[in-house]
């Protein structure tokens, strides 16, 4: 524990004595044996102290249940294990400051750990664990409240709090406003690249005006958001339609909207095209994207039961086109585990869609008995959503102009077209787009408006986000 956290706590606990009885008293040092919390604080003596002061208050130190419990000053309870109160403790000692690493093993914290006293400030909870065997040392772990909050599970207080990274859906509609940025901001500073990596989270897609129509600057442009995921098609592609990586996309026929790489266990995340021929060179081959977050969203709507199917069923998928100068032995692509169109968080949130006819494998086995009829209805009754014309955005691609969007998110697809038509792009892991739009929203954006939302759904100051120590909370 810090020489500064010391003396903001006895601060603290000064001002909570003098203003009321104190909310749990520090009983002497003991072994581990010893029973921590005896008694809750009388909640009239709670009430009217934390109401004024915002600061939750220990409810019980259940020795039964192995848990602490505290209550928020709206009333909300939420408990944690104890020891998931050791585990997770952020204190240099426990948890490494600069790489975020834990430095506690948990195979070594005793079964039968208990906390010898629990204090709450407007601040967080500081946890006293007994002495080591002898040390003569206790030790303390402070939580900031927005920690806990954030990371409770009994009950979870995040559930259905609204996300920072809020999405915004849209339909073709958006042609007249299309979210873009400069080549030249993008190259000139972070601030650039956070507002390119901001619109492609928003929206899912960005276009990036401006650039030096050659494949070097849209390679230094696309490594700005970070290193290209490179696949049996290569890292940076530069390419026409002549079909030496044995798949449709680099032929001139019309692709229907899909994702790509549906037969990789991680499909790739971001996807980058910019057009390096003039518009002498073809007729056709104008771009299509689609927000599939939206179209899900419809489909949900109108076909709850077929959407539930495309959540559940694994749908295989495969890559076996021959004729790959990467691979000489052929391409045998499938991803370890099928997975189903639909992909959602723990929370039950949509955060993948996979479609892709052309590379959809043989469906069947036994996940699939008594499921086709239903199947086929699905494919059709989301088809017809994403062909519709509020769906398509549908756009020329020009010269020193290009989209990248988010593979997990945004179907692509492209017109038929004749001539010659030379794109390049490259693809970048959807982790590392991830990585970089969090870092950059932790310099530039509303880090903490989250956070807030949280605190103060639960009665919380947003001082109780913990300043200095937000770090490693
Ligand atoms: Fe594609």
């Amino acid at each position: 524990m810090s020489a500064r956290l010391r003396t903001l706590q006895k601060a603290t606990s000064a001002l909570l004595q003098t203003s009321r009885p104190a909310l749990q008293p520090r009983p002497p040092r003991r072994h581990l044996s010893a029973k921590p919390f005896s008694s809750a604080t009388p909640r009239s003596a709670h009430n009217s102290a934390s109401s004024a002061l915002a600061v939750p208050r220990i409810v019980q130190g259940e020795s039964a249940a192995r848990t602490l419990t505290v209550e928020l000053p709206n009333g909300q309870q939420t408990s944690f294990h104890y020891l998931w109160l050791r585990d997770h403790c952020r204190e240099p000692r426990s948890y490494h400051p600069a790489t975020k690493q834990r430095l506690v093993d948990t195979f070594l914290i005793p079964a039968d750990l208990e906390p010898t006293a629990a204090n709450c400030s407007s601040e967080g909870l500081t946890v006293t664990w007994p002495e080591r065997e002898g040390s003569g040392d206790s030790y303390d772990s402070f939580f900031p409240w927005s920690f806990l909050m954030e990371h409770s599970y009994a009950p979870a207080l995040r559930k259905g709090l609204e996300k920072a990274d809020r999405k915004v859906l849209w339909t073709s509609e958006i042609s007249e406003n299309l979210p873009t940025v400069t080549y030249e901001e993008v190259m000139e500073s972070e601030k650039g690249v956070y507002e390119w990596v901001k619109r492609i989270g928003t929206y899912g897609f960005s276009l990036v005006s401006g650039i030096p129509p050659t494949p070097e600057a849209t390679e230094e442009l696309i490594r700005r958001i970070a290193f290209i995921r490179e696949t049996h098609y290569g890292g940076f592609w530069d390419f026409t339609a002549d079909l030496k990586h044995g798949d449709l996309a680099y032929s001139d026929v019309l692709l229907q909207g899909h994702t790509d790489t549906t037969y990789f266990t991680d499909p790739c995340g971001l996807q980058l095209f910019h057009l390096l021929s003039p518009d002498s060179s073809h007729q056709g081959g104008h771009n299509l994207l689609i927000d599939g977050f939206r179209a899900a969203s419809i489909f949900k709507k109108t076909h709850p039961t077929l959407y539930e199917l495309f959540s559940t069923l694994p749908v295989p998928s495969h890559a076996s086109g021959t004729g790959s100068e990467s691979s000489p032995s052929g391409v045998h692509m499938a991803p370890l585990v099928p997975k189903p169109v639909f992909n959602h968080d723990e929370n039950g949130e949509l955060v993948q869609v996979r479609w892709n006819g052309d590379d959809r494998g043989v469906v069947g086995g036994p996940a699939w008995e008594g499921k086709m009829d239903e199947w086929f209805e699905g494919v059709r009754a989301w088809e017809a959503i994403l062909r519709s014309k509020e769906a398509t955005l549908w756009s020329k691609m020009e010269m020193g102009t290009a989209v990248i969007f988010d593979n997990h998110r945004v179907l692509h697809g492209r017109s038929s077209f004749t001539g010659e038509r030379r794109l390049c792009g490259a693809y970048i892991n959807h982790d590392d787009f991830r990585s970089r739009l969090k870092g950059l929203e932790k310099q530039f954006g509303e880090k903490s408006a989250e956070k807030e939302r949280l605190l103060s759904k639960y009665g919380l100051k947003s001082s109780s986000i913990g300043g200095a120590r937000e770090e490693y909370a």
